[in-house]
């Protein structure tokens, strides 16, 4: 037998999970509505009627409850026999009181900024570059600083889903006993807080854009006296003289190029024994489900960014004068990828 093509079957299957891979985005705009209009938040207490939900939220119970049920297949939510709704594992982490909350960091990323580009992926392809300018009338963080609710969406999804993953990656790295830490580009500064408290002999600098520091996680009474914010633009230029450098979902963002921009900033500030760690999903080449193969879609669609391999941030790193030292993993989707200056 052909072992390429499907056994008798199996083809009715394989129809059928086509049908439902086509159809993904009607189950991320399920979860948006459902993470907008706080179903989990209405759940806390125990399950409800569509009927229940659709009067406390204020929406059309029928329509309400066949959004759920799509919902429910990917055990986000569950229906029980008499057509009540439960919280699951899942949908307790879209409550807005949840430890590690993913309600602002699911709405972040069903927002429009990402699906629409994501509408034109062809384009990119065909074109070779992202459209988000042609789209939104500027690049992805001109946009967010030129319209304040894209940006404000943005940095409270971006410090929603980065909560999640900080502590694991500030716990995966040995620190060094005392010396400074800067975050560079590290939004609301949600990693270097978890830094500092886990290092009590660092200190700490936030650098990022301006609007963006105004909403910082770092007050603190356990780290009184021990952080400063400092407002700047990354291609320019980064606080000098610090022991350890962070940019966390920062390289990510951008082409090798601008890459380039941001790590020679870097490099001009480091000091001797200074340690530069890029915090991103490192990429293997295998055919394993990873949420760096579907965040490296979103970075080409709307930021014109990419996901890298161990051997992409070698080079890159070479060429601002960085040696990748070592690439080690953490508990969260993130890889810490160490470089010290040549
Ligand atoms: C994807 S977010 C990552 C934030 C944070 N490091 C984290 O992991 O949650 C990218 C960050 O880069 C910042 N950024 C973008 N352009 C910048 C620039 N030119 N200079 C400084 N920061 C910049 C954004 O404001 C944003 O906070």
């Amino acid at each position: 037998m052909d072992a390429t093509q499907p056994a008798p079957g199996d083809k009715e299957s394989l129809t059928l999970r086509l049908s439902e891979h086509a159809l993904g985005y009607l189950h991320s705009a399920a979860l948006r509505v459902a993470a907008r209009i706080g179903i989990a938040d209405h759940l806390a207490d125990g399950p409800r009627t569509p009927e229940e939900l659709a009067a406390l939220t204020g929406v059309s119970a029928p329509h309400l409850q066949r959004a759920l049920r799509l919902l429910a297949t990917r055990e986000v939510f569950r229906e029980d026999k008499d057509g009540s709704f439960h919280l699951t594992p899942a949908a307790e982490l879209l409550r807005s009181d949840a430890p590690t909350s993913m309600r602002d960091g699911v709405i972040m990323l069903t927002d429009e900024t990402f699906w629409k580009p994501a509408g034109r992926l062809e384009d990119t392809v065909r074109a070779g570059h992202t459209v988000f300018d042609e789209i939104f009338g500027a690049p992805f963080f001109d946009h967010l600083a030129r319209v304040p609710s894209a940006g404000e969406a943005f940095d409270t999804g971006m410090a929603g889903l980065s909560g999640s993953e900080d502590d694991l990656v500030a716990g995966a790295y040995t620190f060094p006993a005392t010396g400074t830490v800067v975050d560079i580009g590290g939004g609301r500064g949600g990693l270097l807080r978890r830094t500092l408290l886990r290092n009590p002999g660092l200190t700490g600098v936030l650098y990022d854009q301006e609007a963006v520091l105004r909403h910082h996680h770092l007050e603190d009474p356990a780290l009184a006296g021990r952080w400063e914010v400092r407002p700047g633009d990354f291609f320019a230029s980064v606080p000098d003289g610090a022991d350890v450098y962070l940019l966390k979902r920062i390289l990510h963002d951008w082409s090798d190029e601008d890459c380039l921009r941001i790590l020679r900033a870097c490099r001009a500030a480091m000091k001797d024994g200074s340690r530069l760690l890029a915090i991103d999903a490192v990429i293997v080449r295998d055919n394993a489900p990873d949420l760096g193969k579907t965040l490296d879609v979103l970075m080409m669609t709307s930021l014109g960014g990419r996901e890298r391999g161990e051997q992409e941030f070698r080079r890159l790193l070479a060429q601002a004068g960085l040696e990748l030292t070592r690439v080690l993993p953490t508990p969260s989707a993130m890889s810490i990828v160490e470089a010290t200056a040549v």
